[in-house]
């Protein structure tokens, strides 16, 4: 990313997209304007505050020894068990304080390049909505409880809160070479699905794993995936899976690790050399992997989400 301002460098007003660039297709709400954000958080009801405690507990009985030190802490500087779905307002003070970082609510998943622009801008945008009891244990759509619970502790951590604002920048020149699915598996092998060393040990910092009950124990401790140290050329190579828990994992030894691997790599070479589709498969493990462990996929070759197999 080191000459990633070649393209684009002014952040300050939404950058128009360029004609030839691809993004998904979103219907815009009627009220919503080019920001994509909503113009106030929603008034959550009572019913929907102790859904938002309810996962909170839930999260705790497993995080600890699970997370990272950093997500632990983070917990704790934004007040976040304080009960009830955190004010946006008060997050972003308190935020602001810490790395420059404010969370902002939008309707749903937004456009790439609106959501690269935002997280340039050091602003989070988090979902606006809270899942309903019956979709307590998965959602398609990110929900406050996923975006705030999961991301925003770790943008108290100065490294990461770069890593984020630099991935934002780098969206811009992802696009204009056509592979925004390539820094896609690396937002999701990092900032969803992320582990980390601490003292020996692996500990998650994804905020997939970190806002949902049974990916943390799996990530950690199972026997089935693969924990690989991460390797950007490798990682923006390979495949992911969206609706089950992970065949493979990638391991960090700190944010300064993961600052330096992606924000120092001269992307546009990467992208000039990259295929056009993805290389390796999502459990795979090849030559060049420095493996911290090579998993038995038991889970997965028993039929994974569904299927009644033990993540184990
Ligand atoms: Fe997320």
């Amino acid at each position: 990313m080191a000459t990633v301002t070649e393209h684009q460098s002014d952040f300050s007003t939404l950058p128009p997209l360029p004609g030839d660039v691809f993004t998904a297709p979103l219907r815009k709400p009627a009220h919503i304007g080019d920001d994509w954000l909503e113009p106030k958080q929603a008034d959550y009801s009572s019913f929907e505050d102790a859904i938002w405690n309810d996962l909170f507990l839930r999260q705790m009985d497993v995080l600890p020894g699970h997370a990272c030190s950093a997500f632990m802490a983070g917990l704790q500087k934004l007040h976040l068990g304080r009960g009830g779905v955190p004010e946006f307002g008060k997050l972003s003070e308190d935020l602001g304080v810490l790395t420059g970082w404010s969370v902002v609510p939008v309707p749903m998943l937004i456009p790439d390049h609106v959501f690269f622009w935002h997280l340039a801008n050091r602003r989070f945008p988090a979902g606006n909505f809270i899942r309903s009891r019956d979709a307590f244990d998965y959602i398609q759509e990110p929900d406050v409880f996923h975006d705030v619970f999961g991301h925003v502790p770790m943008l108290t951590d100065p490294v990461y809160a770069d890593y984020m604002q630099e991935y934002g920048r780098a969206g811009w020149k992802a696009m204009r070479y056509n592979r925004l699915k390539a820094l896609g598996a690396l937002y999701w092998y990092t900032v969803e699905f992320g582990l980390m060393l601490e003292a020996g040990e692996v500990r998650a910092y994804g905020a997939g794993i970190l806002s949902g009950p049974a990916e943390a124990v799996f990530a950690v401790e199972a026997q089935s995936p693969n924990r690989i140290m991460l390797n950007v050329d490798r990682v923006m190579r390979t495949d992911y899976v969206i609706s089950d828990l992970q065949p493979t994992y990638f391991v960090i030894e700190s944010f300064e690790d993961l600052y330096r691997q992606t924000v120092e790599r001269d992307f546009d070479r990467l992208y000039r050399s990259l295929p056009p589709a993805f290389t390796y498969a999502n459990s795979a493990v090849i030559d060049v992997d420095n493996v911290v462990h090579t998993g038995t996929q038991e889970y997965l070759l028993r039929g994974g989400r569904g299927s009644g197999a033990d993540p184990v």
